[in-house]
């Protein structure tokens, strides 16, 4: 029994998706327990990016290292590892994940994710990573919401899929993703707007005067603190997400990491219609230099990442 339709994923990717899909469906059904299933947000350690590990962080990290072996894919690049690891010699594709994102949330039952990212191999385990976000052949991310949903792109457009509790398999949704042009709502960590550049912190201002300031319309204001469930929302009915470099330290290049979150998040969005850049140029031109590095991160209706690029220049 599969997971998903193969017949909606090109051949050769289709072990490693049926692999995602699988463990994802497998989560699923851990997060759903909560509390009943342990203490899944319990600190159990730090990973190298200096984030606090939740149990569930390390979970997810061995469930999806353990279901890729033997699917295709060589190395395995995940937020919750120092380094690369190679799961199989004569695999073809590079997996990049963040295992389990939004871990703040995992006590508090609201929405957290998994996001991954694939290229082909390249001649080195870094170097099957380090280049440009343009070069991957498929991003995706798995939600684990009031539904848990899948979206995924092989370049041909973003596809939805949504897991039918009743059967345990991710039934298609929407064939081709489409998000909105315009925009009603942003969303940034405002907690940390002192600490913000000018650019930034025109472009809220510009929001918050609504109908009285530039825009002429009202906006409204939205953070979750999951990049998935953020990306989930804007995709469907548009709106800006920013995570911009701030003046702490150690947020020199903002919060996301451009592997295991900012790549493919840029990748969906784009498939989608929409834009994602690090405030002015487009994340899909630009190239990860390290293996845990974070970029500056804004995307969303293409309207609004236009202005934000404006007020940038
Ligand atoms: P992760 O849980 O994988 O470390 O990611 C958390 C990220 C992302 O999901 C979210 O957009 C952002 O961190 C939240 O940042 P704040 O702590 O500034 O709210
Ligand atoms: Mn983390
Ligand atoms: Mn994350
Ligand atoms: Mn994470």
């Amino acid at each position: 029994m599969t997971t998903i339709d193969p017949a909606r994923i090109p051949e050769n990717l289709r072990p490693v998706i049926e692999a995602m899909c699988a463990t994802g469906a497998q989560l699923s059904r851990v997060i759903a327990r909560g509390p009943l299933a342990g203490k899944l947000g319990a600190g159990v350690g730090e990973n190298s990016d200096g984030d606090q590990q939740k149990a569930l962080d390390v979970m997810a990290d061995e469930m999806f290292e353990a279901a890729l072996r033997g699917t295709g894919v060589k190395y395995y690049a995940s937020e919750e590892q120092e380094d690369v690891l190679t799961l199989d010699e004569g695999g073809t594709f590079a997996l990049a994940t963040d295992p389990l994102d939004g871990s703040s949330n995992i006590d508090v039952n609201v929405t957290i994710g998994t996001i991954f990212s694939i290229f082909p191999v390249a001649d080195s385990a870094t170097a099957s990573f380090l280049r440009p976000a343009r070069d991957q052949i498929c991003a995706g991310y798995i939600a684990y919401g009031p539904q848990t949903l899948l979206a995924v792109t092989f370049g041909a457009g973003t596809v939805l899929f949504v897991l039918d509790p009743e059967t345990g398999r991710f039934e298609l949704a929407e064939e081709k993703m489409d998000l909105p042009v315009a925009a009603k709502e942003f969303s940034i960590n405002a907690s940390n707007r002192r600490h913000w550049g000018q650019a930034v912190l025109a472009y809220v201002e510009e929001n918050e005067r609504g109908k009285d300031g530039p825009k002429g319309k009202d906006m409204n204001f939205r953070w979750v603190g999951s990049l998935v469930a953020e990306t989930h929302r804007i995709l469907t009915r548009g709106g800006t997400f920013l995570y911009p470099s701030d003046s702490r330290k150690g947020y020199e290049n903002g919060r996301l990491r451009m592997v295991y979150e900012v790549a493919p998040m840029a990748y969906l969005v784009e498939q989608a219609g929409g834009k994602a850049t690090d405030g002015v140029t487009p994340i899909m031109d630009l190239t990860a230099e390290q293996l845990h590095e974070r970029r500056p991160f804004v995307f969303g209706s293409a309207e609004e990442v236009d202005r934000i690029t404006a007020l940038h220049c």
